[in-house]
């Protein structure tokens, strides 16, 4: 199976776990402590097949290494899955990776993921101190901050501010609505996407945002597309006729492919790396973990001038942002 995962030799450490006893599997990838300790959430999900579950958490825990190198964190990158299999025992689930974590003694410190609730943090808290199971502070205002500095600096690498510029925003949950709230104070004309009506509407009549049905959002005009709903959303057809002078959101992978990320330069759209744009959760759960203490608003504020610089050298070296940015990221890891 290994074989058939090409990149799966950068890993420090990949772990498959299963209960002897209890209907429970998962799998542990540290993919680099070299900056300092692996960090990375617990993921529970339905995948079509254990090869599908392997990449998910190589890729996972590959980006984490990235994300950390770029917000310039002391840590480095893993992640957790859990195959979300029927008859799933949960609980033991919860428990071996607690165990798995556990044995890795500080190596990997862990969190929530889509999938993992704060009951079932609690569980692997019971087994490890590398879980800080709940109660850590806003950690989505901190992503929102952090994606609004990038917003910024995207605004301002096509020539514009944030007040009158058009802003389309995919999703509008946790990140998203208060995105939303920073946006509409910085003048911007905001127009919103959900799947969940209710949401959309409650930001319309917060901030005056006009609402387009979901699968209008990547075929509506605007100057910034702001994707803050899933990954993925940014195939080759869709950045060949995405009608937005830029993109920067806090959903992870946003980009389906290098190919994608390659039209949109060419189409002289720029792209802010989403694993720079959104790291101020992650800048949020690392200093809790590491100072005792939340992020101040000039930490979460570095953000902006991370993409700034991105965006620029992209311009300048002809390279989409993020192959630049994943390039700078190797670089910083290998010269640890
Ligand atoms: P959330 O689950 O609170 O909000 C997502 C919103 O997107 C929901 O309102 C949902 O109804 C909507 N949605 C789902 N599918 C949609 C579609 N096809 N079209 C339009 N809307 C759709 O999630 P949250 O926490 O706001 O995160 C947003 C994105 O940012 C996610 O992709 C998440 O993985 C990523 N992210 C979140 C971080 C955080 O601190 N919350 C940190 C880093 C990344």
């Amino acid at each position: 199976m290994m074989a058939e995962v090409p990149f799966h030799r950068e890993f420090e450490q990949v772990l498959f776990l299963r209960d002897g006893r209890r209907a429970a599997r998962a799998i542990v990838a540290l993919h680099s402590t070299r900056l300092g300790p692996a960090f990375g959430g617990i993921r529970r999900w339905r995948y079509r097949g254990d090869e599908e579950a392997l990449r998910d958490v190589l890729e996972l825990a590959r980006t984490m290494t990235w994300k950390c190198a770029l917000a310039d964190l002391p840590a480095g990158g893993g992640k957790a899955v859990i195959l979300d299999e029927p008859g799933l025992d949960r609980r033991a689930a919860y428990e071996l990776v607690g165990d798995a974590v556990a044995a890795l003694g500080g190596r990997f410190h862990t969190g929530p993921d889509a999938g993992t609730t704060d009951a079932d943090l609690r569980i692997v808290a019971e087994r490890t101190r590398y879980c800080p199971g709940t109660g850590h502070g806003d950690i989505g205002g901190s992503t929102a901050h952090g994606v609004f500095a990038a917003l910024r600096a995207c605004a301002r690498a096509i020539g514009r501010d944030l007040d009158g510029l058009e802003v389309l925003v995919q999703g509008v949950g946790a990140v998203g609505h208060r995105l939303c709230e920073r946006l509409a104070v910085a003048g911007a004309k905001l127009i919103v996407a959900d799947v969940d009506a209710g949401a959309a509407d409650r930001v319309a009549s917060a901030h005056g945002a006009r609402v387009v049905a979901p699968a209008e959002a990547l075929r509506t005009g605007c100057d910034l597309f702001v994707p803050c709903a899933l990954g993925g959303v940014l195939d080759t057809a869709v950045a060949a006729s995405l009608p937005a002078r830029a993109v920067c959101g806090a959903a992870n992978n946003v980009l389906a492919d290098d190919e994608a990320g390659r039209i949109l330069h060419a189409r002289g759209i720029p792209v802010a790396p989403d694993f720079v744009a959104n790291a101020g959760g992650l800048i949020h759960g690392v200093m809790v973990h590491q100072d005792g203490r939340e992020p101040d608003a000039a930490r979460l504020d570095r953000i902006g001038d991370v993409t700034a610089e991105l965006l620029a050298r992209s311009r300048r070296e002809d390279v989409p942002p993020r192959e630049l940015a994943v390039a700078v990221a190797r670089a910083r890891v290998a010269g640890a």
